[in-house]
């Protein structure tokens, strides 16, 4: 198992990190796309869907005062659905900078951790949006149903001039890449699993435990925050508590996806009964919605080299 760190190498929101010289361009380019994260977060908590409209339209095909009616209201849900589809885009990059910095040689991970901690910061910041965002996605039915809606009604009437230039927005390329994105149970962490996975693919002269050593270590920092009632003491609210709990959870996907053995085998380095406890000992209501993370969105839970004990933890 990794040994417990020293010092803590990122500190949980606020106050945020400041970029040392060497950390300033990763920092800026990653910090451009997670100034909209909130907006996009926001964006999608108030995404209350067209259902009624569609329902109606459904319900009264002849009426074709409500076909106009549920398309003009789903029109523009599709193009917040496109925005997001494409922030999904530029947090694939700006995760790939960040692995590049925290991963280039001749560092250790842990040392890259202490001497890159507004990177390491940035890192979680991304991991916490991910869980955040698809938290959302995962209890908003209406996104799926706005879409294919919207899909059907294009291919229905694929001559109506208004239509097309809706299309024109969405192009049939695109709303087959929007599709395949929102049909995942959790997609910008599959994006972000995608993309660690291509990273460690496309650096054949990378050893893969370089970038797998610095999730497990990200993973050990936050249990041990979690756990050590001295650093405890210092999370002024819950917000931070929850923030260390998705991260956590975040990387031990992330480290499940990308190492050929996973997180759950007895050579992995994350510590995953320590970590499934000290997720269950916390006061949250959060805790079952990262459980189900763990349960259902990981690839290795059900292998055989997984043990009884974790599993049972789980159950
Ligand atoms: C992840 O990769 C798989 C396999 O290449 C692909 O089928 C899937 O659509 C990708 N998902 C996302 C969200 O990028
Ligand atoms: C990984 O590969 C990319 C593209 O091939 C390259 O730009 C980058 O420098 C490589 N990173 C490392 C750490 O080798």
């Amino acid at each position: 198992l990794t040994p417990p760190p020293k010092t803590v190498p990122f500190s949980p929101p606020p106050p945020y990190a400041q970029p040392t010289e060497a950390e300033t361009a990763v920092w800026n380019q990653v910090s451009a796309v997670l100034e909209e994260a909130h907006g996009i977060l926001a964006e999608l908590q108030s995404y209350n869907g067209a259902g009624q409209e569609i329902r109606e339209a459904i319900q009264n095909p002849g009426d074709l005062q409500l076909q106009e009616k549920a398309w003009n209201a789903v029109c523009p849900l599709v193009a917040k659905l496109k925005r997001f589809y494409e922030f999904s885009l530029r947090l694939e990059n700006a995760l790939r900078s960040l692995l590049e910095a925290l991963t280039s040689p001749p560092y250790a991970p842990m040392q890259h951790l202490e001497r890159e901690q507004a990177l390491a910061k940035q890192f979680a910041e991304i991991l916490h949006f991910t869980l955040s965002f698809d938290e959302l996605k995962m209890t908003n039915p209406a996104i799926q149903n706005d879409f294919s809606y919207y899909r059907r009604t294009i291919s229905r009437n694929r001559l109506n001039n208004q239509q097309l230039e809706a299309e024109n927005e969405v192009n049939n390329e695109m709303a087959n890449r929007m599709s395949l994105f929102y049909a995942e149970a959790t997609p910008m962490l599959k994006t972000l699993s995608n993309a660690t996975t291509k990273f460690v693919s496309e650096n054949k002269t990378l050893p893969i435990e370089d970038t797998t050593d610095c999730l497990s270590t990200m993973a050990c920092v936050c249990r041990v925050m979690l756990e050590t009632p001295e650093y405890r003491c210092r999370f002024t609210n819950t917000d931070t508590m929850l923030f260390c709990m998705r991260v956590m959870v975040g990387v031990i996907i992330l480290y499940d996806h990308v190492h050929p053995v996973g997180a759950f085998a007895k050579t992995s380095k994350i510590d995953m009964k320590g970590c499934i406890k000290v997720l269950k000992e916390q006061p949250s209501n959060s805790v079952e919605g990262l459980l189900n993370a763990l349960r259902y969105t990981t690839r290795h839970l059900n292998d055989d080299s997984t043990s009884k004990q974790i599993r049972a933890l789980l159950q």
